[in-house]
C-alpha cells in the first residue's frame, strides 16, 4: 500500500468542467436504437410514443447533457429524408456498416428529437458528408430549425411538429478519413467549411458546428483542420467556418486485438490500462496544435467517440459490437473522466460509446430487462462535476506504477476534484488489481465538513451485472475516509472507484469561479 500527500486549494477555482464532457452516443448500430431505445409503440415493454420507459428513466438518473445521433459510420450512410413522414411509406435501405442488415427508418428525426425532449438532453446531430450532399444538410437544418413559411419548415409542419426544435451541437461528417469517405486531411478541411457554410442560423438558433476530426494520434488530421481556418491573411483568424475539431480514440488491447470484456488476466487488465491511458497525452497534443493556429482557444476540442472495445459477446452478431461491462471498463472510465477534467480548458465535449447494447454501453437490455453497467455507475457518481469549477488536486508523491508487457508504466491512481454550490466532489480511481492505497488531501483555503462517501467496487475487475445478478457491481455508502480539521484521508481499495464530496467552507471567494 501506498500513502500519497495531496494539497488542493478550495479557493483558487480553475475552469469550468462543462456538462458536455459527460455526453453520449446513440448510433443505428446493432441493438442501440432498435430493440434497445426503440421498441415501437405496439411494444409490450412500456414504452411512450414507442421510445422504452425504463431507458429514459435509468439515462435521466445520470442527467445526460446531449446525444449524438445517427452515427457514427452510419451517419455518412444516412439520409434524412427517409426518415419522415408516416411510418409505413418511409422507404428502406441497407445499413452496409453494421451487419448489412434492413433499415426501415420507422426512427428518425421526430423519434430522436421526441427521444431528446423525453431525457431532457440536448441534440447533438452529425450531418452526412461521406455521401450526402450540401443541400441535402442544410435543409435538414431549415427542417429542424427553421420557424415560418419556409419550405422545410411547411414539411415538418406537415409531419406534425409546428414549432422549430432548437439545435445546437450539429456535426459535420464523421471519420471522414475512413467510413466517412477515406478522404485527406487537406481535402475534408475544405468540404468542412463548404458544408459549413450553409449550414445557417435560423430564428435565433445558433449552431455549434463540429468538424469530423482525427483517428486517436493523428494530429497532422488536426492541423489541416486548423490550418484551415486562418488563411484569410486579414489578421483575424481563426476564422469560424466551425468551432469545434473532434477526435475518437477507443481502447482494446494493443494490435487492434479486441480480448474479452470479462475473461482476462492481469496482463491484459495492464495492457488495457496502458493504453487507456494515452488518452490524456492525446488530448494535449491534439490542443498543442491547435494552440498553434488559435492560441485564444476559441476553437473546442470535442471528443466524440470514446470508450473500451472488446471482443463480442460469444454467439452474437460480429457486426452489432455487443459487449458486457466489467468494473474493469468503470475504471478506465474513472481514469478518462479525471484526464478530461485536467484538460477542460480545451476539451468541451466528450461523448461515451454507446448509450445501450453497443460497446462500453451504459445499459444492457435483455427483453423486458434493464441491467445498469458499472460505467454507468461511474457516470452517476460524477455527476456533480457537471458545470463545476476545476480545483487543481497537487500530488506531493509519484503515483504507484505497474509495468505492462510491454514495458510501459501504467500509472494506477488518479484523482481530480471540482467545486460547485459551496460543495467540493473528489473522485480517486485505484487500477492497481491488488494492491490498497491511501491519499491524504491538505485542504487549504476552507474548513471542510459534513463529508459523505461512495464506492464502486468488487470482488475483481472482471465482475459486472448479468440479468440475474443485477447488483454484482454498484456504488455504496463509504466509511473508508477520515476528516480532521483539513486533513481528509481517503483509503481506496485494490480495483476500486470513490467520490467524496463534503461542504468547502471555502474562506474567500476567488476571482475566477464568482465570474462563472
Ligand atoms: O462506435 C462504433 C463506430 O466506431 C462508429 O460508427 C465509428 O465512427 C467508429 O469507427
Amino acid at each position: 500500500m501506498s500513502q500519497l500527500r495531496a494539497v488542493i486549494n478550495l479557493d483558487v477555482a480553475g475552469p469550468t468542467v462543462s456538462r458536455h464532457l459527460y455526453g453520449h452516443f446513440a448510433e443505428h448500430l446493432g441493438t442501440c436504437i432498435y430493440g434497445g431505445i426503440w421498441v415501437g409503440e405496439d411494444s409490450s415493454i412500456p414504452n411512450v410514443r414507442g421510445i422504452r420507459t425504463d431507458i429514459v428513466e435509468a439515462l435521466r438518473g445520470i442527467a445526460i447533457p446531449n446525444l449524438r445521433w445517427p452515427g457514427g459510420c452510419f451517419a455518412d450512410e444516412y439520409h434524412w429524408r427517409d426518415g419522415i413522414g408516416p411510418r409505413e411509406d418511409r422507404p428502406s435501405m441497407v445499413n452496409t456498416h453494421w451487419g448489412n442488415v434492413v433499415e426501415d427508418n420507422s426512427f428518425g428525426t421526430h423519434e430522436f428529437m421526441d427521444l431528446c425532449e423525453q431525457l431532457g438532453t440536448e441534440p447533438y446531430i452529425s450531418g452526412n458528408v461521406g455521401s450526402g450532399t450540401v443541400r441535402e444538410m442544410a435543409e435538414w437544418v431549415e427542417y429542424l430549425t427553421r420557424g415560418g413559411e419556409a419550405p422545410m419548415s411547411a414539411l415538418r409542419r406537415e409531419n406534425g411538429r409546428a414549432e422549430p426544435w432548437r439545435v445546437k451541437y450539429w456535426g459535420i461528417g464523421n471519420e471522414t478519413w475512413g467510413c466517412g469517405g477515406n478522404m485527406r486531411g487537406d481535402y475534408f478541411a475544405d468540404l468542412a467549411r463548404q458544408y459549413s457554410t450553409y449550414c445557417r442560423n435560423h430564428d435565433g438558433n445558433v449552431l455549434y458546428k463540429i468538424a469530423s476530426g482525427a483517428r486517436s494520434d493523428d494530429y497532422a488530421w488536426t492541423q489541416s483542420l486548423m490550418q484551415t481556418m486562418g488563411d484569410y491573411g486579414c489578421g483575424c483568424n481563426p476564422k469560424h467556418y466551425f468551432d469545434a475539431v473532434s477526435f475518437h480514440f477507443y481502447t482494446g488491447l494493443t494490435n487492434r486485438k479486441h480480448g474479452s470484456a470479462i475473461d482476462f488476466g492481469t496482463d491484459e487488465y495492464l495492457e488495457s490500462l496502458a493504453n487507456a491511458w494515452r488518452v490524456e497525452s492525446m488530448i494535449k497534443r491534439h490542443s498543442n496544435v491547435m494552440d498553434v493556429y488559435d492560441p485564444e482557444g476559441r476553437i473546442g476540442l470535442v471528443l466524440d467517440e470514446w470508450g473500451t472495445w472488446w471482443a463480442v459477446e460469444p454467439g452474437t452478431n460480429p457486426r452489432f459490437l455487443y459487449q458486457q461491462n466489467a468494473l474493469r471498463d468503470a475504471l478506465i472510465a474513472g481514469l478518462h473522466f479525471d484526464a478530461f477534467h485536467r484538460n477542460a480548458e480545451r476539451l468541451v465535449m466528450a461523448n461515451i460509446a454507446q448509450t445501450v447494447n453497443v460497446l462500453q454501453a451504459m445499459l444492457l437490455t435483455a427483453d423486458d430487462v434493464l441491467i445498469k453497467t458499472p460505467t454507468y455507475h461511474v457516470f452517476e457518481m460524477n455527476q456533480d462535476h457537471h458545470d463545476a469549477a476545476r480545483l487543481d488536486v497537487h500530488l506531493l508523491d509519484a503515483v504507484p506504477t505497474a509495468q505492462d508487457n510491454d514495458d510501459r508504466s501504467v500509472p494506477l491512481i488518479t484523482t481530480t476534484a471540482t467545486t460547485k454550490d459551496g460543495h467540493a466532489l473528489i473522485s480517486l480511481t485505484n487500477l492497481d488489481p491488488d494492491a490498497d492505497h491511501t491519499v491524504t488531501y491538505d485542504l487549504r483555503g476552507g474548513a471542510p465538513s459534513d463529508l459523505s462517501a461512495r464506492i464502486l467496487q468488487a470482488d475483481s475487475p472482471q465482475a459486472h451485472n448479468t440479468r440475474e445478478a443485477p447488483d454484482t457491481v454498484a456504488p455504496a455508502a463509504y466509511d473508508g475516509t477520515a476528516l480532521s480539521g483539513n486533513t481528509l484521508t481517503v483509503t481506496i481499495p485494490a480495483h476500486s472507484f470513490v467520490t467524496v464530496r463534503f461542504v468547502t467552507g471555502r474562506t474567500q471567494p476567488s476571482e475566477s469561479e464568482d465570474q462563472r
